[in-house]
């Protein structure tokens, strides 16, 4: 990375979270891809619309910059151990826009790959349904509260626990929770045809 990108990424502030939402279009997809430390490499039209953030202002920083204090940190932790084994993962995710406002997806993370080695890794984004919202922002103010606790050791045991009690692996849930909405098929194969 450029010393310009290391020194706009120490000066860019955090925005004060507002409680006011932006609900994405049903038809957008959130495009971006990073690098294998996670700096932001791409990102759609979308992306830069939606963030409020600029592109120039987008590229080089990772995506904790649009991370919201409401998301646990187990959920990102989530994310990381399951791309960096190369596998892909999907998560509800509130994030914060530049102007502090939020909006929320389902979010497919996974590796981007040559010769079969991993080179970055991207993400697909879409509008996440209300109902889903509903439960797993309640689920995510479990986990947060329980990390404000116990650290991530207590979020982790209470999200085991609850997906125990459902006789759920953790994708089963957020397949369950999306299906009930506008159905994982289509959304699978519309993620599908973006990059592939
Ligand atoms: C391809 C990709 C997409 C990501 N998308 C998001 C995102 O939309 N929102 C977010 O908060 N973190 C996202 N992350 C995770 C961030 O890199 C970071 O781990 C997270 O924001 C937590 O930030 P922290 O480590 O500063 O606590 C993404 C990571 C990757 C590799």
């Amino acid at each position: 990375m450029s010393n310009f990108m290391l020194k706009r990424r120490q000066s860019l502030p955090r925005p004060t979270p507002i409680d006011s939402e932006i609900i994405l279009n049903k038809k957008d997809f959130i495009v971006s891809r990073t690098d294998l430390k996670g700096y932001i490499i791409y990102a759609n039209d979308y992306f830069i619309e939606i963030s409020a953030y600029s592109k120039d202002e987008l590229m080089g920083v990772n995506h904790s910059i649009i991370r919201h204090p409401d998301m646990p940190k187990l959920i990102f932790k989530i994310l990381w151990d399951r791309i960096k084994a190369g596998e892909k993962v999907f998560a509800f995710v509130k994030n914060l826009r530049k102007d502090g406002k939020f909006y929320w997806v389902l979010a497919e993370v996974e590796p981007a790959r040559k010769g079969g080695e991993i080179t970055g890794y991207y993400s697909f984004r879409v509008r996440a349904p209300r109902f889903a919202l509903k439960e797993i922002s309640k689920v995510y103010k479990q986990l947060l509260d329980a990390e404000k606790l116990g650290g991530m050791k207590a979020s982790q045991e209470l999200l085991d626990n609850f997906l125990k009690s459902k006789k759920l692996t953790y994708d089963e849930y957020i397949q369950k929770l999306f299906k009930r909405g506008f159905g994982f098929g289509g959304f699978l194969r519309g993620f599908g045809s973006v990059f592939k």
